[in-house]
């Protein structure tokens, strides 16, 4: 795996589970001092140690966060930099899945989505800024191949996902210029508790559609987005599959969306009115 350039201080948001723990994993190989952010102190307390077991000497941190607080993550981080380091790499990791038909999911299943898959993103984003001030920098936000493609079942998650594209591209434009890298990641599906709390109740057909991209294992997404920023690459897609239907998606529209059609169309039993 290529090695990421000189960063010192890295903070993932969600490191506490799957993508986020996996990356700490890996750029702690790498000597990289690392504060894994959370809301859940307990789970937070035992991945921290679980690194530590695994790699003694390890230069891991946590932070008991919820980023939706946009005050709260700007003191947080603000402290955090003080404390223990300047901040030079902030990877949004954190993300919450509601899946279900359109007219099932609340109003409220809408907002929690938006406001720790965005806003919990921009309130990230903001905070980290503010401590970088005029040094340079990494911001790696985690999207989905939903950020790019629309999946049944995802109208609240792909919504969330695309709006972190049109946030994160934007804030490219802005902060480069400054010196700060900003990177874009898209993986499809891969194994991780947010994919297994899925497949204990997810439609049919969400199951389905998303099949139509093999899943990947947390490492190799894990990986795969390191290599990828320490190469400078400003959007990651892991996986040749992955980014094969993406591409697919995008030349041939009209396949791509004929093969999700009929996939779906194989399983489909519509809004399932006894789930809520
Ligand atoms: N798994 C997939 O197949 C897949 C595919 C494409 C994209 N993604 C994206 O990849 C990212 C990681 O997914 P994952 O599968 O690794 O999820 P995961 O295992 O469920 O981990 C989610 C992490 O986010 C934290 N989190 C959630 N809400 C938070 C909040 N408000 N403030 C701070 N931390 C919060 C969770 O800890 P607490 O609950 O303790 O806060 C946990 O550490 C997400 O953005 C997800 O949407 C996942």
């Amino acid at each position: 795996m290529k090695r990421v350039p000189p960063w010192h201080h890295c903070v993932i948001t969600g490191g506490s589970s799957g993508l986020g723990l996996e990356i700490a994993r890996q750029l702690l190989r790498q000597g990289v001092a690392v504060t894994l952010v959370a809301r859940n102190e307990t789970r937070l307390g035992m991945a921290a140690a679980g690194l530590r077991r695994q790699m003694p000497g390890a230069n891991v941190g946590t932070l008991v966060l919820d980023v939706v607080d946009a005050a709260a993550t700007r003191t947080a981080f603000e402290e955090l930099a003080q404390t223990t380091g300047a901040i030079d790499t902030l990877i949004n990791s954190a993300g919450i899945l509601i899946e279900g038909h359109a007219e099932q999911l609340t109003i409220d299943d809408h907002r929690a989505v938006m406001d720790v898959n965005l806003f919990g993103t921009v309130n990230a984003c903001t905070a980290a800024l503010a401590t970088f001030g005029d040094d340079p920098g990494t911001i790696v936000n985690v999207s989905s191949v939903a950020g790019l493609i629309g999946v049944f079942g995802y109208t609240a998650y792909s919504s969330s996902k695309h709006a972190i594209v049109g946030y994160t591209r934007s804030l490219a434009y802005e902060v480069e210029p400054r010196g700060v890298h900003v990177v874009l990641v898209c993986p499809g599906e891969f194994d991780s508790p947010m994919v297994d709390s899925l497949d204990a109740d997810r439609t049919p057909e969400n199951r389905e559609h998303t099949l139509t991209i093999p899943k990947l294992s947390v490492e190799q997404v894990a990986a795969e987005t390191i290599s990828g920023v320490a190469a400078g690459r400003r959007m990651i897609v892991p996986g040749r599959r992955t980014r094969a239907a993406v591409l697919a998606s995008r030349l041939l529209p009209g396949i791509s969306d004929a093969v999700s059609r009929r996939r779906i169309a194989r399983v489909y039993t519509g809004p399932r009115t006894s789930l809520r």
